[in-house]
């Protein structure tokens, strides 16, 4: 029977499922950060790992000797709008299928493929979590809800759409032809925003911060793990394949962490700038010529 006493069970029940679910949080991210500080001081005083053994030997990719490509069946198999993944699919490190991924799995193959430190790794891990309907795995697929994990103005949608439209548009926009630098990186996703924010009428990061903050995460990957490389980023972004010979550039001892990516990914941020002069190649007049 509804009364006040059934009510404020109600009431006390919700407000305690709630304190449990912050409080999990909150350890999680105090386990992350004490993790993380500790692999940042191990980097400082060890030395960084040797150039062709930043995968380490008993893991794939040792040598810059990637298990086989193989190109997903478009019919069965499950991929992601995340290269990263797609790519550990598409070379067998991840199962092929990209289906029922433990956390574990993905974890640690994102770890020694990209040389993460285990804290970043389980960071990025958990963001899968609000998606697996409390399974504890997920199938690639799954990371396709939009506006939980992806984000508008994309870099590397846009980079797709000028790859088949423009050839290799995007990346020849390198300032030195070679690498993205940081300035390339702030520059295009100013660009991408501006550009998403006039032709989408439903572009919804105007307000999205932490979507934001997400997008630029993901250009400081670009940056740190591929050194902004245009050659390898073409390979892996367009075919989801590491390039032969490929390794991480970041070489730390215990890997890329927390620390490191949120330090670049907040520069980045802060210096994107949607009103930014453009550059000559994007002026409205060579867009258009080029086309
Ligand atoms: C388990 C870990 C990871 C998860 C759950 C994940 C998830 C995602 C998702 C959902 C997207 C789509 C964003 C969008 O286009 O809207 C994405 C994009 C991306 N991810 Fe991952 N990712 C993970 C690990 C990594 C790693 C280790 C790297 C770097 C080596 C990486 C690099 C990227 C890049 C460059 C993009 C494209 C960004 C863009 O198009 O703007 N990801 N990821």
């Amino acid at each position: 029977m509804v009364n006040l006493f059934t009510t404020t069970v109600g009431i006390l029940r919700r407000l305690i499922n709630l304190l449990i679910a912050l409080a999990s949080v909150l350890l999680f991210a105090v386990w992350l950060t004490i993790r993380d500080l500790y692999y940042c001081i191990a980097n400082l005083f060890l030395p960084r790992r040797h150039v062709g053994s930043v995968v380490p030997f008993d893991h794939p990719g040792h040598g810059g000797v990637w298990p086989q490509f193989q190109a997903p069946i478009q019919a069965t198999d499950s991929r992601s709008p995340c290269p990263a993944l797609n790519a550990l699919a598409n070379h067998d490190i991840l199962p092929r299928s990209g289906k029922h991924i433990s956390y574990k799995q993905l974890s640690h193959a994102i770890q020694h493929a990209y040389n993460l430190a285990p804290s970043f790794a389980d960071q990025l891990t958990a963001s899968a979590y609000q998606l697996d309907q409390g399974r504890g795995w997920i199938d690639l697929q799954d990371l396709s809800a939009l506006n939980v994990i992806q984000h508008d103005a994309s870099f590397t949608r846009t980079f797709l759409i000028r790859i088949s439209r423009a050839g290799h548009k995007f990346l020849s926009h390198a300032s030195n032809g070679k690498s993205l630098s940081l300035d390339d990186v702030v520059y295009f996703s100013g660009l991408r925003r501006a550009e998403c924010r006039r032709t989408n009428g439903q572009y919804s990061m105007t307000w999205s911060f932490l979507h934001q903050f997400f997008g630029s995460g993901n250009n400081a990957l670009i940056y740190s793990i591929f050194g902004g490389d245009v050659t390898d980023l073409r390979v892996w972004l367009a075919e989801e394949r590491f390039p032969d010979q490929w390794e991480p550039k970041n070489r730390e001892a215990r890997g890329h962490t927390i620390l490191q990516a949120m330090s670049t990914t907040l520069i980045i941020e802060l210096n994107i700038n949607e009103w930014q002069k453009l550059r000559s190649e994007n002026t409205v007049s060579n867009e258009a010529r080029e086309l």
